[in-house]
């Protein structure tokens, strides 16, 4: 079975190629590279002692994707590609609007003109909004995402119903992840941000090796355990699994149609403050920090009701908090400067 990845050498992206290439799939990366190195991939061609067929292009170059359905067998997509900093897309959100959203019909329009009909959607916990409580449930209404990044989450999930409503052979899985954080647990592939870290554990990794000073924590005196906010993090390994459960699913089920969503989480809300200290005790480093006033649009709590993944795709997140941390850690102590 041969499966397009778009993105495939972003974060999430690389690590899911790994489980992929693992589970005997043949992988086609579709990447731009604008977020991502080329060196990722290579780097899961070691791991995995597996060929990756890579082609660098843009999910809204009609033209190349047309090429790339025309020139091999594709059964089924997962589209990762995105641009994902919530606070940038506030500040250009046409940007967004236009790489997510129109590159996502871009994709859905060449995937109909080649007659491929299984999607996977890289969704996100934002989509259910601020007026939900937690736990979040697939079956809550979707929100407003105040950001225009969530905002075209909640958009792609719509164009995929409204799509699966007119074309009844096809089928798609929203996987609306939490918080993914860590590593392989290699250590040679990774979270890279550039420039300053928007998201948690890249700025405490970054803070551990030196490269800042010290963590500024977003709140502290929200109504939670101790003040600080709280999400659901779950290890990148897992969530590559997720992607795995969610085309073996596809697979077995021929005679589903439609659109279903699955939360991608542990089920267990975790502060920020006690995300440091268990980086602290995997790692036996101190972390500096200052608790600092709010970052706008942050949520006080939210995690996941993990449960509908784990009873329809036999999916469960497995793994430790201890492991999140040291694998983030290994990662980020052997590759200082990421891929570059
Ligand atoms: P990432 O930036 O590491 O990966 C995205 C990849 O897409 C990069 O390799 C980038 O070069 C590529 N890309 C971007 N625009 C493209 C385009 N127009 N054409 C082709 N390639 C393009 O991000 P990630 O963390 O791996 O996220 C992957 C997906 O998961 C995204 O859709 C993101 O919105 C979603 N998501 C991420 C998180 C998270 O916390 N990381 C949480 C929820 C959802
Ligand atoms: C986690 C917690 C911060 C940095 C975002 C998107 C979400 C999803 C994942 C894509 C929060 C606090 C952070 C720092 C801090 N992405 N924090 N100091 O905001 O939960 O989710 O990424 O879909 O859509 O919104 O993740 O890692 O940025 O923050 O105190 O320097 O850490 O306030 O409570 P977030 P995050």
């Amino acid at each position: 079975m041969q499966v397009l990845v778009t993105g495939g050498a972003g974060y999430i992206g690389s690590h899911t190629l790994v489980c992929l290439l693992d589970q005997g799939y043949e992988v086609v990366v579709y990447d731009n590279l604008i977020n991502a190195s080329a060196e990722a991939l290579s780097r899961v061609e070691k791991l995995t002692g597996k060929t990756i067929d890579f082609v660098q292009g843009d999910v809204r170059d009609t033209d190349s994707l047309d090429d790339l359905f025309a020139t091999r067998s594709i059964d089924m997509v997962i589209h990762f590609a995105a641009l994902k900093a919530v606070g940038e897309s506030a500040q250009c959100p046409l940007e967004y609007y236009q790489n997510n959203v129109h590159g996502s019909l871009c994709l859905l329009e060449a995937m109909a003109k080649a007659g491929v009909n299984n999607f996977v959607y890289s969704s996100s916990a934002t989509v259910y909004g601020e007026a939900n409580p937690s736990p979040y449930v697939e079956t809550m209404n979707l929100g407003s995402p105040s950001s225009p990044y969530g905002a075209g989450k909640v958009m792609v999930e719509r164009i995929l119903l409204d799509k699966a409503r007119a074309n009844p052979n096809f089928r798609a899985v929203s996987l609306r992840y939490f918080n993914p954080i860590g590593a392989h647990p290699s250590g040679d592939i990774g979270e890279d941000p550039t420039g300053i870290p928007n998201n948690l554990l890249p700025f405490i990794t970054q803070v551990a090796v030196g490269k800042r000073d010290k963590l500024s924590v977003f709140g502290g005196e929200y109504s939670t355990s101790d003040g600080t906010c709280v999400r659901d993090y779950l290890h990148v390994m897992d969530l590559a699994e997720g992607h795995v459960a969610a085309i073996d699913w596809l697979a077995t089920q021929p005679s589903f149609r439609g659109v279903e969503a699955f939360n991608l989480g542990t089920g267990n809300g975790i502060s920020v403050l006690e995300i440091i200290a268990s980086f602290e005790a995997a790692t036996t480093l101190k972390i500096a920090y200052q608790i600092v006033e709010p970052r706008a649009g942050d949520l006080p709590a939210f995690w996941a009701n993990a449960e509908k993944a784990s009873n329809v795709m036999n999916w469960r997140a497995k793994r430790s908090l201890d492991e999140m941390m040291e694998d983030a850690w290994r990662w980020q102590s052997k590759n200082p400067n990421g891929y570059s």
